[in-house]
């Protein structure tokens, strides 16, 4: 029964107003930025062109619209847990609280596929943005160096060569890193600026990219399927949902900086949904002008959208929208590397990971040695992984860690009906289940290569705790 053991909710309430040396300073406001922040990233700027062209055609707006559905039902579950258990650890420690140590583990485990995996995908998504850029302003990075190995990259010229290795997408993990180390703090200033400049680039791209919209683009809004379950057709939307699934991800990295919320019972409910319904309808409108002003077929490239706002003639501005994707990139990498070592901590301040993950630099106070091992263990697979690979194996560890959170809201209203929420999910009976449902079918629909990555991951973690993380749990050890 010890792999079942669970935190008191009282506990975790008492833990969550204790003191901890972090500030009280973010509200709402700068918590819904905090969330846009970390929500625009690959997913808008680079997935909606691969999933348009390989999988839904322009339905990658129903895509979208699928996605961000299944996204509103777990953020409303979310939402209730932050209120309540407003802790760094997040989903780890509401798993915590409701499911017991293991599924804890389990969860805590997952997240890293969450956190740490989607800076690798950033980090592509990122490389595709510069490279281009760059190349506009006649600076060329050799194409061996700048896609994932094994990659084809077709050359000015039509020729074509055999991609490496990514190297900037390596760099930017290392450059992120080592602020990181530096003590680059969360600074809320920072975030609001980088969020206010993507926020306009996209707004820029709405505004002016229209104009080149060609309504013959849109026919077949569905194209046929072409007898590959995600090639097209109505399985091949849901399919492209599953991916694009990564564009929703980060509103729960509002409920990692509980700690830091003057207000967290009233807050991190508006901050989680606020941010995820303003980048819901940013979304639908960015992939309807895309698909409608470049046929589906030719957006499968690193920088769709830079494409669609050259052939809309956006000229100069197109220059700014890349600069805006790249500095809006940057941000997402920071904060979901940050999120990755909150959530470490939490666990190892339980005694699931060894003390040495908190081990905080004498002089920069950070948690230097989790970063750099995080920042190694993010640049590997951003050197050799493509975007798709990357993300489809973060939307399913999201969409796990998503199910666990619906599950578990669940259950702590039929264990403990009478405990005081401060938000309470609207309809439990229903949002709960619709959550774990849509979230679950998006799972059934993503490629069976990612499901054995995820079982290999879970296993890794499974053969972890219970070699260390059982022994260790401070729940274990009598006070
Ligand atoms: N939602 C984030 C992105 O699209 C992770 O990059």
């Amino acid at each position: 029964m010890s792999l079942f053991r669970r935190k008191a909710i009282a506990d975790l309430q008492a833990e969550a107003v204790s003191e901890h040396g972090l500030k009280r300073e973010l509200g709402a406001f700068s918590l819904t930025l905090l969330g846009i922040g970390a929500i625009i990233g690959t997913g808008i700027f680079v997935l909606t062109g691969t999933v348009a062209a390989q999988n839904a055609g322009p339905a990658v707006v129903l895509s979208f619209v699928i996605a961000g559905s299944a996204a509103i039902f777990a953020a409303l579950c979310y939402s209730e847990f932050a209120a309540l258990v407003p802790i760094a650890g997040s989903a780890y420690t509401y798993g915590y609280a409701t499911l017991g140590e293991l599924f804890a583990w389990i969860i805590g485990w997952d997240l890293v596929l969450e956190y740490a995996l989607s800076a690798t995908t950033v980090a592509i998504g990122w490389s595709g943005y510069v490279v281009s850029f760059l190349s506009h302003i006649g600076v060329h990075i050799p194409a061996q160096l700048s896609a994932a190995a094994g990659t084809q990259v077709t050359m000015a010229d039509g020729s074509t060569v055999t991609a490496l290795f990514n190297l900037p997408a390596v760099i930017i993990v290392v450059l992120v890193t080592a602020l990181l180390v530096r003590g680059i703090k969360e600074s809320a200033r920072v975030n609001d600026v980088i969020v206010f400049v993507k926020v306009g680039v996209v707004l820029l791209f709405l505004l002016f990219a229209w104009k080149g919209i060609d309504a013959a683009n849109w026919q077949p809004f569905i194209p046929a399927n072409t007898g590959l379950r995600e090639n097209f057709g109505v399985s091949g939307i849901i399919a492209g949902a599953g991916v694009v699934f990564f564009a929703y991800i980060g509103f729960d990295a509002v409920s990692t900086a509980a700690q830091e919320a003057k207000n967290p019972q009233r807050d991190m409910p508006i901050g989680i949904i606020a941010s995820l319904l303003i980048c819901t309808v940013l979304y639908i409108a960015v992939s309807l002008i895309a698909t409608g002003v470049v046929p589906y077929g030719q957006l499968d490239v690193p920088d769709p959208i830079a494409k669609v706002a050259d052939a809309a003639g956006l000229g100069w501005m197109t220059r700014l929208i890349e600069l805006g994707a790249i500095a809006g990139l940057s941000s997402v990498i920071l904060v979901q590397l940050m999120g990755q070592a909150r959530v470490f901590w939490s666990m190892a301040n339980d005694g699931l990971l060894p003390p040495v993950v908190n081990k905080i630099h004498p002089k920069y106070r950070t948690p230097w040695i989790t970063q750099i091992v995080l920042g190694v263990l993010v640049a590997i697979p951003a050197g050799f992984l493509s975007v798709r690979e990357a993300a489809s194996l973060v939307s399913i560890g999201t969409l796990l860690a998503f199910v666990i959170v619906c599950g578990a809201v669940l259950l702590l209203r039929h264990r403990e009906p009478d405990l005081k929420r401060p938000f309470r999910t609207p309809i439990v009976w229903f949002t709960a289940p619709a959550g774990i449902i849509s979230c679950l079918y998006l799972m059934y629909y993503l490629p069976w290569r990612t499901w054995e990555r995820l079982f290999i991951w879970l296993g890794l973690g499974l053969v972890i705790y219970f070699l260390y993380g059982r022994r260790h749990s401070k729940l274990a050890k009598p006070s």
